[in-house]
């Protein structure tokens, strides 16, 4: 029997799991998200779905990835054979969002090397959508694939595999330890420069001030929770799988509060990053925050470049803000990979080597359809649909069976006998009666919601197939797996004494 593979040191897990947790969502996701939202305010649900399902949430996965040592079916499967299901949703949301996410990294690299020129021009939003993207006028008009987007996407896949076939030590933790610390180095650097701004203060202003009347919004709740779950990678496969790799002494209360903070810290950086440097833009053509902003895709890839062109040597700048999406990106989406590939490495006993080379030639090959002239409109459907639907009904689920149908008590000993900190009651409270209350009234209101109106105006045929039809295929397949033949690894029991050296 081969051992499961195991992370050299505390700090590569640590690392890694900070890697998958920091991503396009931290940098491009949560400054739009905050400024949608009713700027400041929208922190109160942030920071309760913070501490009341973000880290109790982290902390469990931790504790269960760890104490049952497997991707995230298997760990399912053995805490209850007839849950195994809800490990494959997991891992097959990783795939799908492996597909898009690894695009959105791709146009980033693009946009790393335009810098060296500021190939955007005077009209960032025209190279953007005419140019770069080509947009088509409907996600039924394909177009042909985009040469720069297409190269990018194979480039990137390529290194995906070479961290994945690596394995856990000489691949994903190498991986994190090389590309999170010079990231750090990155976007301390970009504080330095852009809060010194004249004019910052303003965009801080407009990012904090908080509007309260959008507390009362369910809509804000659920965009506050979608943005911890996105952010933390939890309920995504990932931290029950990279959890599965500790030795037996590790500390789950700790590195899970510890990841979560950090993630979230790096998130108040980059979104005071953006928007000191939109004050500025705004100081400089002597308009408001609001006018110069733009929500959405637009915020990164339009009204970032035409803020980057005013700034004293921009091209350094633009370098340095694209690279930093590019690999913080990167390490997200190694994790978002192994979050599928494990999987079935766990489960049908397969070589590591082989399931990775198949997973990436796979994933190549479907993510062809986000390069296409339409692609992002698939991409933003996909988005929505996965991100609000596809993932709040499985952290729901997980939340609702593990705290009600299974022994929370003998998971919270479990942390508690390994870790350094001791979690009280709170945390069953947490998992048991707040975030299912929340999540549950939020998932409802949100499904009705979106009954009533086509997500984004586009029409029911693009809504219907690729959200609808995707989430559903998703469960329909998770159940065919779990109904496969396996060939589970035997529990290999932890030998207290294996700690780092
Ligand atoms: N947490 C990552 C981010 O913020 C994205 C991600 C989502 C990673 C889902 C893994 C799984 O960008």
């Amino acid at each position: 029997m081969t051992k499961r593979e195991e992370w050299a040191t505390r700090i590569g897990f640590v690392l890694s799991a900070i890697g998958s947790a920091i991503g396009l969502g931290n940098i491009w996701r949560f400054p739009y998200m905050v400024y949608s939202n009713g700027g400041g305010a929208f922190l109160v649900p942030y920071f309760f779905a913070l501490l009341t399902a973000g880290i109790p949430i982290m902390i469990l996965e931790f504790a269960i990835g760890h104490k049952y040592r497997g991707s995230a079916p298997l760990t399912f499967f053995r805490i209850c054979k007839k849950w195994e299901w809800l490990g494959w949703w997991q891992s097959l949301v990783c795939f799908v969002i492996a597909v898009y996410y690894i695009v959105v990294i791709s146009w980033a690299l693009n946009y790393t090397i335009f810098s060296f020129g500021l190939k955007w021009g005077d009209n960032p939003n025209d190279f953007f959508m005419k140019q770069f993207l080509n947009i088509s006028k409907s996600p039924w008009e394909f177009g042909g694939l985009q040469l720069n987007i297409l190269l990018g996407t194979l480039v990137l896949w390529f290194f995906v595999w070479l961290v994945l076939f690596s394995g856990v030590r000489k691949g994903i933790e190498i991986a994190n330890k090389l590309f999170m610390p010079l990231l750090f180095v990155m976007i301390l650097i970009m504080l330095g420069r852009s809060v010194v701004l004249e004019g910052a203060s303003s965009g801080l202003n407009w990012l904090f001030k908080p509007n309260f009347k959008a507390i009362t919004n369910y809509k804000v709740w659920a965009a506050a929770y979608g943005q911890i779950f996105f952010s933390l990678s939890i309920c995504f496969a990932i931290m029950i799988t990279y959890a599965s790799y500790l030795p037996a002494k590790s500390d789950l209360a700790n590195n899970g509060t510890i990841t979560s903070f950090i993630n979230c810290g790096f998130s108040m950086l980059a979104g005071i990053v953006i928007f000191s440097i939109l004050g500025y833009m705004a100081n400089q053509q002597g308009v408001s925050v609001k006018e110069v902003a733009s929500s959405g895709v637009g915020l990164a890839f339009i009204t970032l470049p035409k803020a980057i062109n005013l700034l004293p040597f921009p091209k350094f700048f633009g370098f340095l803000f694209f690279l930093s999406l590019v690999f913080a990106g990167f390490t997200s989406m190694i994790s978002i990979s192994e979050g599928c590939c494990s999987a079935f490495i766990d489960k049908f006993g397969w070589d590591r080597r082989r399931v990775v080379t198949i997973f990436s030639l796979i994933g190549a090959l479907v993510s062809l359809i986000f390069v296409t002239r339409s692609g992002l409109y698939i991409l933003d459907i996909v988005d929505h649909f996965v991100n609000n639907f596809g993932i709040i009904f499985v952290g729901l689920l997980e939340v609702i069976l593990i705290s009600w149908f299974f022994d929370l008590e003998s998971i919270r000993a479990h942390v508690n006998e390994v870790s350094d900190f001791r979690i009280g009651r709170w945390w069953n409270v947490c998992l048991k009666v707040i975030t299912p209350v929340v999540l549950g009234y939020m998932g409802v209101a949100n499904f009705i919601g979106e009954l009533k109106k086509y997500y984004g105006g586009y029409d029911f045929k693009s809504v219907f197939i690729f959200g609808w039809f995707v989430l559903v295929l998703i469960i329909v397949i998770s159940f065919l797996l779990q109904h496969s033949k396996s060939r589970w690894p035997k529990l290999q029991l932890l030998n207290p004494q294996t700690r780092y050296k």
